[in-house]
């Protein structure tokens, strides 16, 4: 018998709306949908949530990573199956990166996927988790269990970043800044000039990670542009516990995957501008076998993002035997 292929498609398609006040309407708008929220979002946008939306359909999650896990994951699916949820019904996601990634990762496996909404609440969430479709909670180790579900619609609202401190902004800087410098050198020079204003700012953000996310959404390919400064980054907030943020970790990581100095120098800058970068110690040698147990797999290589020019980089596959020549020491960073 011969060989049956089976040409399968799937129309997915987000529709990013970038609007001060967006969050009011949305209220209204998605009156009817389901709304996961991050109980620990300031009073003001709980009490509207609380005058805009039937008690019933809303969900309070806990903040932070402990939300992304088994337990938070059973406790959302505990209160949809208690709903007449039906497979048109939308849930809205309202929180930072880690509410995003449980919410979408509840919607993409009940009912085998629910209509999704996302409104996040940091400039991190805004720029990185909200818009590409990766969905996880952890087991022992970080988002190691997820799937690729793009949101139907992001809704951005800036005056929610009126209410986050200095380090949670900078967080979204680091990320906005790393797809500056490997993308984009106009939209480095404007944040090099402090020539746009928020919106704008996200605004090009997302469609350099949007452009990327087209391209390659399971990750296979260009996308790993994204993890510049990551494969180091992680491995710093694992070694330290993650007593430093994942920002100023991803900051530290840019600037150690940076080997030519004038370029090290102008990413520098540019992460101090937007208070990024602050020192975080390490020993070479303990950084080396982190990133080795991060990247436990049979390949005895990785992907390495490597920054060629200001706006440009270039993925490369190294052995890790050589990681060490890629690595400075602490004090030569
Ligand atoms: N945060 C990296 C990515 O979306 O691929």
């Amino acid at each position: 018998m011969a060989d049956i292929t089976v040409s399968l498609t799937r129309s997915m398609t987000t529709d990013v709306q970038i609007n001060n006040g967006a969050f009011e309407n949305a209220l209204v708008a998605h009156k009817e949908s389901l709304w996961m929220y991050d109980i620990s979002l300031p009073s003001a946008f709980i009490k509207a949530l609380n005058s805009q939306i039937d008690p019933d359909h809303l969900i309070g999650i806990a903040p932070g990573e402990p939300a992304k896990s088994w337990d938070g994951l059973q406790t959302i699916m505990t209160r949809l199956d208690a709903l007449d949820i039906t497979p048109d019904t939308p849930v809205v996601g309202l929180g930072g990166g880690a509410l995003c990634d449980v919410v979408s990762f509840a919607a993409s496996v009940y009912l085998r996927g629910l209509p999704l909404v996302l409104i996040p609440t940091t400039l991190l969430a805004m720029v990185d988790a909200s818009v590409g479709g990766k969905t996880a909670i952890n087991t022992t180790a970080k988002n190691r269990v997820g799937s690729f579900y793009p949101a139907q619609t992001v809704i951005i609202d800036s005056h929610f970043l009126t209410t986050l401190s200095p380090e949670r902004m900078a967080e979204g800087f680091s990320e906005i800044i790393k797809m500056a410098v490997t993308m984009d050198a106009t939209l480095t020079e404007a944040l090099e000039t402090n020539a746009l204003d928020i919106d704008a700012i996200i605004g090009q953000a997302i469609q350099l990670k949007a452009a990327i996310v087209e391209k390659d959404l399971t990750d296979q390919g260009i996308r790993r542009l994204l993890n510049f400064g990551h494969t180091t980054g992680h491995a710093l907030e694992t070694l330290h516990d993650y007593a430093f943020s994942h920002g100023r970790c991803v900051a530290s990581g840019m600037l150690m995957e940076v080997a030519d100095p004038p370029l090290k120098k102008r990413l520098k800058a540019l992460l101090d501008m937007y208070e990024c970068y602050a020192p975080i110690p390490y020993e070479k040698a303990a950084l080396l076998e982190q990133i080795k147990t991060d990247k436990k797999r049979s390949k005895q290589t990785l992907t390495w993002i490597h920054l060629r020019r200001i706006g440009h980089a270039e993925l490369e596959e190294i052995v890790l035997t050589d990681l060490a020549q890629y690595i400075p020491r602490y004090e030569e960073l």
